[in-house]
Order: C-alpha cells, then sequence, then structure tokens
C-alpha cells in the first residue's frame, strides 16, 4: 500500500468545533421579508438569510489556534507584544521593513493615497477594488484599469486573467509621465475581474517596465494565498515551491502593499499597510495616528493582532488552500454543468454568473443581476449580491437615462472554512430551479436612491 492514496475527494481540512445555527425560512416569510427590505439583499437582516454568500470579506470562521491567540492578547496601548508577534510574522513572510496595522483595508488605502496621491496623478492597477478607486479619486487622482483583455472576457479561460497589460501600462507612462504616477497597483487576486490571479510572469514584467522611471509598484494583497497557490498550480516554474516560498518570491518585487485581512487574513476585522520606505512609513504613522490609532495598534485590539498573525500563517497551508480553491470549482463547474454563464475559470474566492446572457430577455436598464440576485432569495434563501449596473451604472450625461455597467454579475462569494459541501449541494439545487424559471423573471424599478453607493440602500419594485 502506498502510504499517501491519492483519493479524488477533497476533503475540509478541518472539524467543527462551534457552530452557529441557520433556519430556513417558507417562501412565504421569505416574499415578506423581501417586500419590507424594499427588494435590496443589503437590508434583509442575516437571520432571514439560510446561506449568506454576500462576501467572503471578515465573515470566515477562525480556528482554535485562532481563538486561543486571542486569550494572549497584550493591550498595551504602546509596544503590545501582539504586536511584535504579527509584525515579525508579516516580514517574515512578505519581507517588507515598516508594517503599520490599520482597522481594515481602505484605511490603509486611504493613509497611502493621503500621502502619495497628489492631484491629478494617474495611479494604475489591473482592476482598481471599489474602495480603492474611491480612496485615490477623493484625493483627485484618476484610477486607471489597465487589466489584460482576456481579463475583461468571460468566457476566455486564460489562466492568468489578473494579468496587467504591460503594453498598456507602457503607453499610460509615455501619455502621462513617470512623474504623475505615484505608484503602480497589482490586485492579487483581481477580486472586480472575477478573483482570477496574476502570474509571477506578469510581476516580473510589471516590475521591469516600472523600475527605469523609478515608479514603486504595490500589492493590493486581500487574497494574497489565493494568488499564490494559482501560481503553484499554473506555472511549472513553482510547481514544486512551498506556498510561503511563493509568496515571498511574490513580494520581493513590490515596495509595499495594502492589505484587507478580512479575506486572507482568516479574521473578521482588520488590516495593514507596508512599505519598503522610511520616509513614507513615518508619513504614513503620523496620519495613522490622526485616525486609526498609535502605531502598535493601529485601530485594532492587540487581541484582534494575535489572531491575525495566526491566521496569516494558517491561510497558506496547502491542504487549507486546494480545499478552498476545490470548494469555489466546485461550485463553478456544476453552475456551468446546470447551465449558467459564468465568469471562467472559476477564481478564487467566488462564482460570478453572467446575468446579462442568463436573462437576454431583461435589459440592463431593468437591472438583470437583481431580478437574479432575488430570486436566488427567494426560492432558497440564498444571499450573493449584484455587481453590475445597480452598483456601477451612471447616469448619462443629458440626464434622461442611465449608461449600463460593462458587466450585469451575480457574485456568490465563499465564506472561508464555513460552509460545508452539502451547503453547497443545496446552493446547486436552489440553482437548478431558478435556472429552469429564468424565462419567467422580469425586471426591477428603482424607486428610491441616494446620491452615491446606491447599491447598500436603494429601494427597488419588481416590473
Ligand atoms: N481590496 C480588495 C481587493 C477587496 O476585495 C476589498 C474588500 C478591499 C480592498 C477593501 O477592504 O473591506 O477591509 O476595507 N472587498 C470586500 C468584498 C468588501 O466583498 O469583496 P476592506
Amino acid at each position: 500500500m502506498p502510504d499517501k492514496p491519492h483519493y479524488r475527494t477533497v476533503i475540509e481540512p478541518f472539524i467543527i468545533k462551534s457552530v452557529q445555527p441557520i433556519r430556513l425560512t417558507t417562501r412565504e416569510q421569505r416574499e415578506r421579508v423581501l417586500r419590507e427590505a424594499r427588494y435590496n439583499l443589503f437590508r434583509v437582516r442575516s437571520q432571514d438569510v439560510l446561506i449568506d454568500l454576500l462576501t467572503d470579506s471578515g465573515t470566515g470562521a477562525m480556528s482554535s489556534e485562532q481563538w486561543a491567540a486571542l486569550m494572549r492578547g497584550d493591550e498595551a496601548y504602546a509596544g503590545s507584544q501582539s504586536f511584535q508577534r504579527f509584525e515579525a510574522v508579516v516580514k517574515k513572510h512578505f519581507g517588507f521593513r515598516h508594517v503599520i496595522p490599520t482597522h481594515q483595508g481602505r484605511a490603509a488605502e486611504r493613509i497611502l493615497f493621503s500621502v502619495v496621491c497628489k492631484p491629478g496623478d494617474v495611479v494604475p492597477n489591473n482592476t482598481h477594488f471599489d474602495t480603492t478607486r474611491a480612496n485615490i479619486e477623493f484625493q483627485q487622482a484618476v484610477a486607471e484599469d489597465l487589466v489584460i483583455e482576456e481579463g475583461k472576457d468571460p468566457t476566455s479561460r486564460h489562466p492568468f486573467k489578473g494579468n496587467l497589460d504591460t503594453e498598456k501600462l507602457k503607453a499610460l507612462i509615455q501619455r502621462v509621465g513617470a512623474e504623475k504616477i505615484p505608484l503602480c497597483m497589482l490586485t492579487i487576486t483581481n477580486n472586480s475581474g472575477g478573483g482570477q490571479p496574476v502570474s509571477m510572469a506578469n510581476i516580473r514584467e510589471v516590475k521591469a517596465v516600472l523600475e527605469p522611471h523609478g515608479i514603486p509598484l504595490y500589492f493590493d494583497a486581500a487574497r494574497f494565498a489565493e494568488n499564490a497557490y494559482f501560481i503553484k498550480l499554473r506555472e511549472p516554474e513553482f510547481r514544486d515551491w512551498s506556498v510561503p516560498d511563493i509568496v515571498r518570491k511574490m513580494m520581493s518585487y513590490a515596495d509595499g502593499c495594502t492589505v484587507s485581512a478580512k479575506k486572507d487574513g482568516l479574521v473578521n476585522i482588520g488590516g495593514f499597510l507596508c512599505t519598503n520606505d522610511d520616509l513614507l512609513a513615518q508619513q504614513e504613522k503620523d496620519l495613522l495616528i490622526l485616525t486609526e490609532g498609535f502605531p502598535t495598534y493601529g485601530g485594532l485590539a492587540g487581541r484582534d493582532l494575535d489572531a491575525l498573525a495566526v491566521g496569516l500563517e494558517e491561510v497558506m497551508e496547502e491542504d487549507y488552500l486546494k480545499y478552498r480553491l476545490a470548494e469555489t470549482r466546485y461550485l463553478g463547474d456544476h453552475l456551468t454543468e446546470i447551465g449558467y454563464p459564468i465568469v471562467q475559470p472559476p477564481g478564487g474566492h467566488a462564482i460570478y454568473i453572467d446575468a446579462k446572457s442568463l436573462l437576454p430577455h431583461i435589459p440592463p436598464s431593468h437591472y438583470p443581476g437583481q431580478s437574479l440576485s432575488i430570486e436566488f432569495y427567494l426560492e432558497g434563501g440564498i444571499r450573493t449580491v449584484e455587481i453590475g449596473s445597480v452598483m456601477f451604472g451612471k447616469p448619462s450625461p443629458d440626464g434622461t437615462g442611465e449608461i449600463p455597467a460593462a458587466m450585469e454579475l451575480v457574485r456568490l462569494a465563499l465564506p472561508r472554512r464555513t460552509h460545508t459541501q452539502s451547503h453547497i449541494d443545496y446552493v446547486l439545487e436552489v440553482a437548478r430551479v431558478v435556472y429552469e424559471n429564468r424565462e419567467r423573471l422580469r425586471g426591477v424599478r428603482i424607486t428610491r436612491q441616494p446620491p452615491f453607493l446606491r447599491h447598500f440602500t436603494a429601494e427597488f419594485e419588481l416590473m
């Protein structure tokens, strides 16, 4: 007998030690919930949701080691031991000189861009996540998305659809001048483009384009471990590398990073900012003290930093990453089998259904993604999120209508270590019924909306 049998089933590499009950409602109850929420799933209470796939951010389960680490939390205002443990882990794996904790990712973004951006500057990225874009625009700078063309085509099966187009980057530098570009970002993995990875080869090429111009490279590294594992699976040069070695290699090309620790930090709150630049670090810490807190806690409790120090190590374990990507792929492949058009290939943290292709009878102005999202909840109590014209539609210049978003997607994001295979099988059973009923789905109309970030609070009615 070989001592390592290769069974096909990829199991959850953990047992469940603490549980939170979930409750199946009746269709009648869900109809009432939807009416009361004005058909906006952000307005639905979590106890009325059976399977919550709204986001993978801060919604995962901590391990017993992380819960144990919480008890070690040192709440000293200055020089806390929790900070020292957290800083040591980040330095060991990421290798940056300065590590600055923040309460979540967008706080790191705000501090970074307040310090480096001037009005009129341009910040390229593969695809900016919305808070990144908003924080750049808040400094009156411009956020440019330069993802490769394959990254915008839901059907393309390119292995690294998160890659940045280096020709477009060169053209941008030519057009605006290097002095207008305070840094270039790479979002790993590319959330807004379907959770798609960036290859090591692309990271190298981007760095090679930037270096002669003295433009720093930064990662938006919220899902750094998922990206590293994709590199191991898809880039032959790294097949035999350990994940921590790949992470270290990726980071060696960068001058800094922002991190939302609510994803691959495996914690419910937290973030951080890294840099190798001493002067920048000082300016960032000065600003941190103004709004987040002293640089050894940055808006977090000491115990949060201890849980994060453990999470950053656990997330790079290969058994975990193998299960993580298998779970997402399982959902994606079975949705494809039912007939759903999804962003291919399945990414790291979520599956994105292309609602425009699924529901061609509902025009973008009637929000097909919102309609599909409502139907998933109505049919099976499943909460998803529309990433389409509700989120990104803009008023047309003549004021008579709206410019729709480029894509009408519905995201099913998987919280880490939270659901079992039977939960996913249930989602697929519901998805099958929704698919069979797709021709009966109707669009929605917005009846009330705030002036910005409308998707969080807008009200709808069914057409
Ligand atoms: N960068 C990326 C790539 C993200 O996905 C997020 C958050 C952030 C930055 C901001 O971090 O929420 O800690 O302030 N994404 C969540 C999501 C909200 O649902 O995709 P944060």
